[in-house]
């Protein structure tokens, strides 16, 4: 936790969220799942809003909780699209979105989220990389070519409990490093790092 544990309690406390959403949270703490919480969960709902987002990528759902976020910001027609490596992630994820009714914005594929990327035609709105931490610097310039131009990328974990201070070498910490230095480094994006939860990456591409 990198806030003041009390302000995050506080601040988890004035959220509201859908019940299928406490649903997957007490499901996800359940099984130790890392999914991404209320806090995160609703800067995506928002950035979707804003964004007026129709076309949405995961890199990395899980059993869909914060695909679950995006999904409810997108208009009718609009598509989000979840990548996972595990089916039975898959068939709990459209059990959740179906019973919230929307189940018709979901495309869950299975694999790795990288070559699936590759499978699908066209550009996103918005693309959620969310991965294996050491996949994050060579999936950089990949992820990017696959944004709209004012698109955003947005990567969870980019402060890893506040490991990337530490001069270390764990592969993930330098991974994340690495990472960190490119999306700031680079002249095709605008970075910011919201320090809430693990950190948030959001890069605008230019
Ligand atoms: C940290 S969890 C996050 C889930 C989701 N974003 C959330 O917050 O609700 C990451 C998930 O991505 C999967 N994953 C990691 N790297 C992947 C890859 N290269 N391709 C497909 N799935 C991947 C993991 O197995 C895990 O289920």
């Amino acid at each position: 936790m990198i806030i003041n544990p009390q302000l995050e309690k506080y601040i988890l406390n004035l959220h509201k969220r859908h019940p299928i959403l406490k649903e997957m949270e007490e499901f996800g703490q359940s099984i130790n799942f890392p999914f991404l919480g209320p806090m995160v969960g609703t800067v995506l709902l928002q950035y979707t809003v804003i964004m007026q987002a129709k076309r949405i990528l995961e890199l990395g759902s899980g059993f869909g909780y914060s695909g679950f976020w995006f999904a409810m910001g997108l208009p009718d027609g609009g598509d989000i699209h979840c990548t996972d490596y595990s089916v039975k992630n898959k068939e709990i994820a459209e059990g959740y979105f179906s019973r919230a009714n929307l189940g018709h914005k979901l495309h869950f594929h299975v694999g790795d989220a990288l070559e699936l990327m590759d499978q699908l035609d066209g550009e996103f709105d918005i693309i959620l990389n969310d991965m294996q931490k050491t996949q994050y610097p060579s999936a950089f310039e990949k992820m990017l070519g696959r944004l709209r131009r004012g698109g955003l990328l947005i990567s969870d974990n980019v402060l890893w409990r506040g490991k990337v201070v530490e001069a270390s070498e764990d592969e993930t910490v330098s991974a994340i490093q690495e990472f960190n230095r490119l999306i700031f480094e680079s002249d095709a994006v605008i970075s910011s790092i919201l320090p809430i939860r693990d950190g948030i990456g959001v890069c605008v591409k230019r």
